[in-house]
């Protein structure tokens, strides 16, 4: 049965395109840092999936913790790879407090949105021969040319991503949402220098796309923010999401996201939910996608003989 890994499963969007692929007849590994969140999912998985006769072996659960280097080597070595099909980088996180860290010392948001996953996609890539989709969540909120609720993608080096110095921040909300946009940015440049390497070592079949779910309130991303924010996010925008457009539900960005592994023939590609766009004209530049992949290789101690082959 062909897999697919899904990162950050248990809760909104990775919740429901783990329902969607299931009911499309994939195996699902829910790859999750909280086991007990882990078993919870599988359990509503279950439960949502009756109708099409889902068998429980066909969920898997493995611990994964994306803001630790040795976490996400362990995840990988265990993984059985012969029908991994395809991965899904969905886990996220933003906050609006002083700058918390990975287990490796790397700023968090940085660290599990764009670095552990480019260390988790390259490890498998080097072991998974029948890999053939990847799909990475990346957001709208990258992209300054349709999108003003947020600060513009701004960083001078890769370093200061990963090693932000926290002197000069007055306002954590802001610093918080400008860290998002730099890693959903990221994940953009992740994307098309990825389909980049790929085709250097003639890997081609394996199609890589970048993913905006738009605006989907109510998820856990919105958990670590200002009590305003968090009030909206939880209790007001939700209630909306029949009467606007722009509001999405995790249900259908969810289906989306798991066409973009089902029904997908193109790679290096932005796709808004199922329909095909540009990106921000700053995403499309090769030397600043090729730095962050040198740089990533360094900061994720990427060695020689982990990488794609
Ligand atoms: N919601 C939106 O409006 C929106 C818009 C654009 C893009 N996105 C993107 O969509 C993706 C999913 O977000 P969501 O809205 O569904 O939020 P969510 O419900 O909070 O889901 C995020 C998932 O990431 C997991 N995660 C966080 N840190 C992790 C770590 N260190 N290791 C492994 N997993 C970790 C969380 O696990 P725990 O439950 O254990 O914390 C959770 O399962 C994110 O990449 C986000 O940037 C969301």
């Amino acid at each position: 049965m062909k897999t697919v890994v899904v990162t950050g499963a248990n809760s909104g969007l990775g919740l429901y395109a783990s329902k969607h692929l299931l009911q499309k007849g994939f195996m699902v590994i829910l790859a999750c840092r909280n086991l007990q969140k882990a078993h919870q999912a599988k359990k509503w998985l279950l439960k949502k999936t009756k109708k099409q006769a889902v068998i429980e072996d066909q969920i898997q659960i493995a611990q994964l913790d994306l803001a630790s280097f040795n976490s996400i080597r362990k995840f990988c070595k265990a993984l059985p790879t012969n029908n991994l099909y395809g991965i899904i980088c969905n886990a996220g996180l933003t906050y609006s407090t002083p700058t918390r860290f990975t287990q490796d010392g790397v700023e968090e948001t940085f660290g599990v949105n764009h670095l552990g996953h480019f260390l988790m996609v390259n490890l498998l890539l080097s072991q998974a021969q029948n890999l053939q989709r990847i799909a990475v969540v990346a957001s709208d909120a990258h992209n300054p040319e349709i999108q003003q609720r947020f600060p513009a993608p701004h960083f001078d080096k890769i370093e200061d991503l990963a090693y932000p110095n926290d002197a000069q921040v007055t306002d954590w909300e802001k610093e918080g949402s400008q860290r998002y946009v730099n890693s959903k940015f990221c994940n953009v440049l992740f994307t098309y220098q990825l389909e980049q390497e790929l085709k250097k070592t003639h890997r081609e079949h394996v199609l890589v796309n970048a993913f905006n779910p738009g605006f989907i309130p109510g998820t856990g991303l919105g958990r670590n923010t200002s009590p305003i924010t968090h009030f909206m996010w939880f209790h007001v925008l939700p209630l909306f999401s029949r009467f606007f457009k722009a509001i999405r539900t995790a249900d259908e960005s969810g289906l989306a996201l798991a066409q973009l592994i089902s029904d997908v023939k193109v790679s290096g590609k932005y796709f808004d939910g199922i329909q095909e766009k540009p990106s921000s004209q700053a995403s499309y530049d090769p030397v600043r996608s090729q730095r962050l992949w040198w740089r990533s290789e360094e900061l994720a101690h990427l060695k020689i003989n982990e990488q794609i082959e």
